[in-house]
């Protein structure tokens, strides 16, 4: 039978035997899922992502380097530092184009796990520690990709945020911190763009495994959310298929080599799965091998027009942290020598090491493009200075470097973590560049102290070290096959750095908020710190930072003015239109991004101090000028509320507050609103105080005191006060109470 292309997934199901819908959820190798030749009912590849596509060679080859080139684009740690959601959008779409050609239907990723901790081996392929940057730039990521008819995964649901036992560790986090901080960006990527896919991670979440969490999975994804697509495992990460399935986890990847679909098959047998469960997850896998087919592949990208969105990603995605006196950036023109050292400009670190891993279809280095861009202008002198994993320092490889430095005019040292500092499937044990990384900068800076340091590392490292010696430092992170160039471009002054921090480098390691609770033990980790993850810890506790969340600077300087809040649809689901007025006020080119944090100074529960809710990179001339608009929707000022198992806004005074950084806010404008209906539902064990904080109750409970002098002596008395927080029936058992427990019962379960 012919290969049907867009068919109909229910008269597929209604065909297919117990055995072959079985068989349909699980994987048929490690990156197909099963086809049906029977129905002419293809199987369909699935590939890593996210940064890059990453096909096997063959599809029985789980190794990781074997993979056919492909354009490696910045990892989200570099991508995410652009705060450019436009920009993210064309990565995206250049991705899904190149699945196309590639003929994979469905591209994994993008990662959206928050960086809990600095030291998560895995943060160089998550965005950021803040949930609303991560769910912004995934979204435009998501919808770049699935223009072409090529799906994504939505990845790794939930709380996996840390490599150590990832497998088995359970995140113990309450739902309200889940809620506002750690399913907040999947949130957005499924409400905005429907992935075809979400995948489900490897570790459990307060006891239960991600793939067997019923709420997660279909009361919160599904119910709540409305995802339409398909759940699919992370590689291995089913521990009880029939509990998965049942929990809503439909495919099963890699081939589980018939073992899963053999319980499956029992469990229908002996009742424990209906058959209308497994037709549900089988309909979703139809639907997505259906839709995959709909798209015509493409016979080839352009590889150069790829480089180049690579390279713009890249510089986009630098952040300079520091630049005192102006040292950066350099003129390619004039000027003495220029010493380049580190052996991270010849050999860049540009991608982190895993299931991520790219094979690029370039490579480029800063230092032949500083090489290029210098030459027959200014002398540019190479010494490597260290072997990048080596554990000592190398004294000839240290005076090479300071002989070239004393030479020059200005030494650039290319500093970095080494890849076996931070991959998948291990976290980092400090947060330090390697000691002999840090001796070479000292003898660099000693011989000329104008000394710019260009930093590549996948999550942050402690800049504290590098600060007496460095003028300007340049953070890279890891920016993908293009980085070289785009390096020496803003090295350059080609470009002016627009780069912000998408999380904070602390001063040490200690300040960090998952101290004590990190990595965890007995396969359990506490996320103690609940909503205070990154800066919201640090603002929390008055911590000096070495770099703020947000923080960036440019080769140019921004001023703001004007900033206006209006009030729309004032009520429970409030929204507000949020503008300022952005000035380029230097003599070059450059973008900002503005970001605007919300504060809500009286609550009735805790808020972090301020809260990102909105941010726009605007481009401008030199002395151009524009007013951009920020708006703001309900959630922006909501908390999650347990009790009421909703989004709820509390009516009062927020504080807009609207800058360059976290920590350089430059206006803020204060708004009033309304709000809607914060108080838990009242039960049985509500206590005398929140009886009396509700009109109806406090009626009817006065009502019932007053019926007695002893009932009266608790209305308005200290007394009464002391007894706001017993729960009323616990009153209604004292000597003389006016009431009972089945008097409240009663006015409870009267309409209440
Ligand atoms: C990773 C996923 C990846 C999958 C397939 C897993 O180990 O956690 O991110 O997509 O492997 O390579």
């Amino acid at each position: 039978m012919d290969t049907q292309v867009g068919f109909d997934a229910s008269a597929v199901l209604a065909e297919l035997t117990l055995a072959e819908k079985a068989a349909l959820l699980d994987g048929s190798d490690f990156w197909h899922t099963e086809a049906v030749v029977r129905l002419g009912i293809p199987r369909i590849l699935v590939s890593d992502g996210p940064h890059g596509l990453r096909k096997v060679a063959a599809s029985d080859d789980p190794s990781i380097e074997h993979s056919e080139q492909a354009t490696c684009f910045p990892p989200a740690a570099g991508l995410a530092s652009s705060w450019d959601e436009r920009l993210v959008g064309r990565v995206g779409d250049a991705l899904g184009r190149e699945c196309r050609v590639a003929g994979v239907s469905v591209l994994l990723g993008p990662g959206v796990n928050m960086k809990r901790s600095p030291l998560c081996g895995r943060n160089f392929e998550y965005f950021s520690e803040d949930p609303l940057l991560a769910g912004v730039l995934a979204s435009a990521w998501v919808g770049g990709v699935q223009s072409h008819g090529v799906g994504t995964s939505l990845k790794h649901f939930a709380a996996n945020n840390q490599e150590a036992d990832r497998l088995r560790i359970s995140a113990q986090v309450d739902e309200r911190t889940l809620r506002e901080i750690y399913l907040a960006a999947f949130e957005r990527v499924v409400t905005e763009r429907q992935p075809w896919t979400v995948m489900s991670s490897y570790n459990r979440i307060n006891g239960v495994y991600a793939c067997e969490h019923h709420w997660l999975l279909t009361d919160v994804l599904r119910d709540e959310w409305g995802f339409e697509g398909l759940v699919v495992s992370d590689w291995g990460a089913v521990d009880d298929r029939v509990a998965a399935l049942a929990a809503g986890c439909d495919l099963e990847m890699p081939s589980s080599s018939g073992v899963g679909t053999q319980a499956i098959l029992d469990a229908v047998a002996s009742g424990a799965l209906s058959e209308e469960q497994l037709d549900a997850a089988v309909r979703r896998v139809l639907e997505l091998v259906a839709r995959a087919g709909e798209r015509e592949p493409l016979a080839d990208f352009d590889v150069a027009a790829h480089h180049a969105l690579a390279h713009e990603a890249a510089a986009a995605s630098v952040v300079l942290l520091k630049n005192d006196g102006g040292l950066l950036p350099l003129d390619p023109e004039h000027g003495g020598a220029v010493a380049v050292i580190g052996e991270f400009a010849r050999t860049p670190r540009f991608q982190g090491a895993g299931s991520s891993q790219v094979n690029p279809t370039q490579l480029d280095n800063a230092l032949d493009s500083l090489h290029t861009a210098l030459s027959g202008r200014r002398e540019a002198l190479f010494a490597p200075g260290f072997e990048i994993e080596a554990p000592a320092a190398d004294a000839g490889l240290v005076q090479e470097a300071v002989q070239a430095a004393a030479r020059a005019e200005v030494a650039l040292v290319f500093l970095g973590l080494p890849p076996s500092y931070e991959s998948e499937g291990w976290d980092r044990e400090h947060m330090d560049l390697p000691a002999p990384q840090l001796e070479l900068l000292a003898a660099v800076a000693a011989a000329n102290p104008n000394v710019a340091v260009v930093l590549s590392n996948g999550a942050a490292v402690l800049t504290a070290p590098l600060e007496p010696h460095a003028r300007a430092i340049l953070e890279g992170w890891l920016l993908g096959q293009a980085g070289g160039g785009a390096l020496a471009d803003l090295l350059l002054g080609r470009v002016s750095p627009s780069g912000k921090l998408a999380e904070t480098i602390p001063l040490k390691l200690a300040d960090n908020p998952t101290v004590g609770n990190f990595p965890g033990e007995n396969h359990e980790v506490r996320y103690g710190e609940g909503l205070l993850i990154g800066y919201r810890w640090y603002d929390a506790h008055e911590l000096e930072v070495a770099y703020p969340f947000g923080h960036g600077l440019s080769y140019t300087s921004f001023e703001y003015s004007q900033l206006r809040a209006v009030v729309s649809d004032d009520g429970p689901k409030p929204r507000v239109e949020a503008s300022v007025t952005v000035a380029n006020t230097g003599a070059r080119a450059g973008a900002e991004v503005v970001q605007l944090y919300i504060a809500d100074p009286v609550a009735s529960v805790y808020r972090p101090l301020q809260e990102l809710r909105g941010f726009v990179k605007v481009a401008l001339a030199a002395g151009e000028r524009r007013e951009v608009s920020i708006p703001l929707d309900a959630r922006a000022f909501s908390y999650w509320h347990p009790a009421r198992r909703e989004w709820v806004v509390e009516g009062g005074e927020f504080e807009l507050r609207v800058g360059a950084s976290s920590r350089d806010i430059r206006l803020t404008a204060t708004v009033e609103l309304a709000g809607g209906e914060v108080a838990a539902p009242l039960a049985v064990d509500s206590t005398f105080g929140e009886f009396l904080a509700d009109p109806v109750a406090a009626q009817w409970l006065l009502d019932q005191l007053r019926r007695s002098p002893l009932g009266e002596r608790v209305i308005g008395t200290h007394l009464g006060k002391m007894l706001e927080t017993v729960p009323l029936t616990r009153l209604a058992r004292f000597p003389g109470a006016t009431f009972s427990e089945a008097d409240i019962r009663e006015f409870l379960g009267a309409g209440r």
